[in-house]
């Protein structure tokens, strides 16, 4: 049987959570396999909101198998929390809930470490969300991280303290001020690892490649956008995980070939928390109204994101880099009531026009060239059936359809389950 992916094309907070969570009666397995608590997804049901950081989006499905893939680091005082969050749902996590042994622990200096070479930064800092991602990321490729595995082996409370030693020493190199106590932060860290345990840990490759064997079916959930991916995206503006397609077959063990649909979500508009260039954004009144209908506020850090038009230039980077086969468009009630919608479909860059991203975003001379389109005003989230979306909305739809020659096949149009319009 095969996987199906679904990740992100923009620089984040797309709304995954949400289709995960719709998409998920349809699978067996739902895996996240890259990113950490960095990640918001949230979820609406029954006039309730859930926000997930490390668990994936399956997990209000209990009779669902729920997988922290390899590719994941996992902060254990942030997943207890997020389970003492959701046992109001009655979700049992010793049946559904399993973490691969692969998967890298985010230990207090790390966080230490993210907040002082982000001050160390000034003005150029990345804006991360401080939850110490890069420096785990950076254990990892380094082969000094400490892996959940590693909590088995009786010995591994030394293997803690030598790498915290060594954190401690790079914080000082930072030589900036940061006002911590790293006494409380172990003793929660400690406590969170004594609960961790309770989670099945397991070999999540060989889980996944057994399921494939006996046809089980698997969504494969990113985290981030692809924008922030590692590699192709707005370096040094990133995060520390390849958040496109190929992230996949590294975070959770599978192949290629095994990859069937790959789902793209993208919002109706853009948005971006944190630094970076942001060709499309807005700083008028139609970026104000975005923000606010949208209530643009990150999802982990509360902070506000900055909005902007589509842009379709960066939309078909992604679909390529990824080998979208679906996509699905978010947040497409946000923009009812606007007199016009525009399209950023080519870049003016260095005296020239071109249709593909250059290799430095942030180069002064990039300007946007939009095409623009009427708007609609009429109430998307009453709608039952795509059939009915606005004649100015459908030629929206179809030209971003033409463009990218792939078919939208959900129309999302608010943030509760119900609210999703399946073309
Ligand atoms: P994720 O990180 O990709 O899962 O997305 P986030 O949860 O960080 O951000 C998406 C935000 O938009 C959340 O507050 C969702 O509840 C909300 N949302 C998702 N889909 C829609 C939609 O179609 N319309 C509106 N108005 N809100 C949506
Ligand atoms: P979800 O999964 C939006 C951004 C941060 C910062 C950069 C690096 O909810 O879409 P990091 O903490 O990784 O060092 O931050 O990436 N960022 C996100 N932006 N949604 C996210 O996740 C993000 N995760 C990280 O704001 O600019
Ligand atoms: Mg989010």
């Amino acid at each position: 049987m095969a996987v199906d992916l679904l990740l992100g094309l923009q620089w984040g907070d797309e709304g995954k959570g949400k289709i995960v969570d719709v998409l998920t009666s349809k699978y067996d397995i739902i895996a996240r396999f890259q990113g950490g608590p960095n990640a918001g997804h949230t979820l609406v049901f029954n006039e309730k909101k859930y926000v997930l950081h490390t668990i994936p989006s399956g997990i209000f499905h209990k009779e669902k198998i729920n997988l922290i893939g390899n590719g994941v680091v996992i902060d254990p005082v942030i997943l207890n929390k997020e389970i003492e969050n959701i046992k109001a749902e009655y979700v049992d996590i010793t049946k559904t809930l399993f973490i691969s042994r692969k998967a890298h622990l985010i230990l207090p200096t790390h966080r230490l470490l993210d907040a002082a070479s982000e001050k160390s930064k000034g003005k150029n800092k990345i804006g991360s969300t401080l939850k110490g991602i890069g420096p785990t990321y950076m254990d990892k490729t380094g082969r000094n991280g400490f892996r959940v595995g590693d909590l088995e082996n009786e010995n591994w409370k030394t293997k803690y303290d030598e790498l915290s030693k060594k954190h401690q020493q790079l914080i000082n190199f930072y030589n900036v001020e940061l006002n911590f106590s790293l006494e409380n932060l172990e003793s929660e860290f400690f406590a969170a690892i004594e609960k961790l345990r309770k989670i099945n840990f397991v070999d999540s490759e060989n889980l996944l490649l057994k399921s494939q064997e006996s046809d089980k079916s698997i969504l494969a959930e990113g985290a981030q956008g692809s924008l922030l991916d590692i590699d192709f995206g707005t370096y040094p503006y990133v995060t520390s995980s390849n958040t496109t397609a190929a992230g996949a077959c590294t975070g959770l063990g599978i192949s290629p070939n095994s990859i069937n649909d790959v789902f793209g979500i993208f919002k109706a508009y853009t948005t971006r928390v944190g630094s970076g260039p942001f060709p499309t954004e807005l700083f008028d009144e139609y970026g104000k109204k975005m923000s606010k209908i949208g209530n643009e506020f990150g999802a982990t850090t509360g902070r506000p994101r900055r909005c902007g038009w589509l842009d379709l230039v960066a939309l078909k980077y992604a679909c390529k880099i990824n080998g979208v086969t679906k996509l699905m468009m978010m947040k497409t009630d946000v923009l009812s009531g606007f007199d016009k919608v525009l399209i950023c479909t080519k870049y003016k860059y260095r005296g020239q026009v071109i249709e593909n991203l250059p290799y430095d975003l942030s180069d002064s001379s990039l300007e946007p060239i939009f095409e623009e389109f009427q708007g609609w005003s009429e109430d998307l989230r009453k709608l039952e059936s795509a059939d009915d979306l606005p004649e100015n909305l459908n030629n929206y739809i179809n030209f971003l359809e033409i463009q990218l020659n792939i078919p939208i096949v959900i129309v999302s149009v608010g943030p509760d389950r119900k609210e999703t319009l399946f073309r």
